[in-house]
């Protein structure tokens, strides 16, 4: 089954309260913390653009001003950067102002990650989309969203990234139960649970910030009741259309075996910052020779 449209839409979101980097996000969102040095959310946002996707809509909570502000002109540095004849940095700020246009809507209150994605539902409207979740980093030289995008053209349900993981962190994730599809390199996800108690999980494939959505998943939502932690959950929603035989049911994964950081997690930020830093040509090698001094 193909939908016959290409897919466009990107919904990005970036209104989570980011308790686990606390008191870094106070008052600045996770998702603008910067790896190297451009925010996690650049990252996320060109892999949008480099995946084909035109259409971006940021949902933005608390604090949103400094995620619009960077992907927006800055006159005032534009000018000052001019004077100064400091090209290499004028074309850095205005690379980040030229990746859009961006689109923001705003979720009043953080009430879960389904909740984030339902907040897109006029802006979407009947279309696949896909979800980029604006604290998980995917190597810039993996093809995922792509695949994911041409899985969801294929079969018209909905497609999930997945990762394995050890067992013992399972808990941490969203977890998969899958069979193979004959002759295909995705698999088909029968059910889906949110953090599941290790010994409990059905599998140690892990559920990560991508996924290519049928639009279907707005009715979900729309009744999904608040489930762990009070929020309403994305993984819920689509346990629903996993287990459903309805117009655009289904689920689908394709399972993700490259590079990928969680930068809303502190250990896992430092080891984008470090592993991306040590491939900087500027500075790459000097890193390493001091991180091998510093470790011995
Ligand atoms: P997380 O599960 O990492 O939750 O969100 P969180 O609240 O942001 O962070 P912690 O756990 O308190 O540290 C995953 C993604 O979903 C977004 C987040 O911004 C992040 O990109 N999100 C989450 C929302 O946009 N709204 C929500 O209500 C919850």
């Amino acid at each position: 089954m193909t939908t016959g449209k290409a897919i466009t839409k990107a919904v990005i979101p970036a209104a989570g309260l980011g308790t686990r980097f606390l008191p870094a996000t106070k008052a600045m969102p996770k998702e603008m913390l910067p790896v190297v040095d451009r925010p996690a959310i650049q990252y996320v946002v060109e892999e949008a653009i480099d995946a084909g996707l035109t259409d971006l809509l940021m949902i933005t909570g608390r604090n949103k001003r400094s995620l619009e502000d960077h992907f927006d002109r800055e006159p005032g540095l534009e000018s000052a950067l001019e004077k100064k004849g400091d090209k290499d940095r004028l074309a850095a700020i205005e690379h980040a102002s030229e990746l859009g246009p961006i689109h923001y809507v705003r979720q009043g209150e953080a009430k879960g990650l389904g909740h984030a994605v339902l907040c897109a539902k006029k802006h979407v409207g009947a279309e696949p989309f896909a979800v980029l979740l604006g604290d998980d980093l995917i190597d810039e030289a993996e093809t995922l969203l792509s695949r994911m995008i041409e899985v969801q053209e294929k079969t018209g349900g909905s497609v999930i990234a997945l990762i394995e993981v050890d067992p013992s962190q399972i808990s941490a994730y969203g977890c998969a139960d899958i069979t193979s599809v004959e002759g295909e390199d995705y698999v088909r996800v029968h059910s889906l649970v949110e953090k599941p108690a290790v010994g409990e999980a059905p599998s140690n494939l892990a559920v990560i910030g991508r996924y290519v959505l049928n639009p279907s998943v707005f009715g979900v939502l729309e009744a999904t009741e608040p489930g762990r932690g009070g929020e309403i959950q994305l993984t819920d929603a689509l346990q629903t259309l996993a287990v459903g035989d309805g117009e655009g049911a289904g689920v689908y994964g394709v399972i993700f075996k490259g590079r990928r950081f969680d930068t809303g997690d502190k250990l896992s930020y430092l080891k984008a910052v470090i592993t991306l830093a040590s491939e900087r040509v500027e500075f790459g090698e000097d890193l390493k020779t001091w991180l091998k001094d510093f470790v011995s």
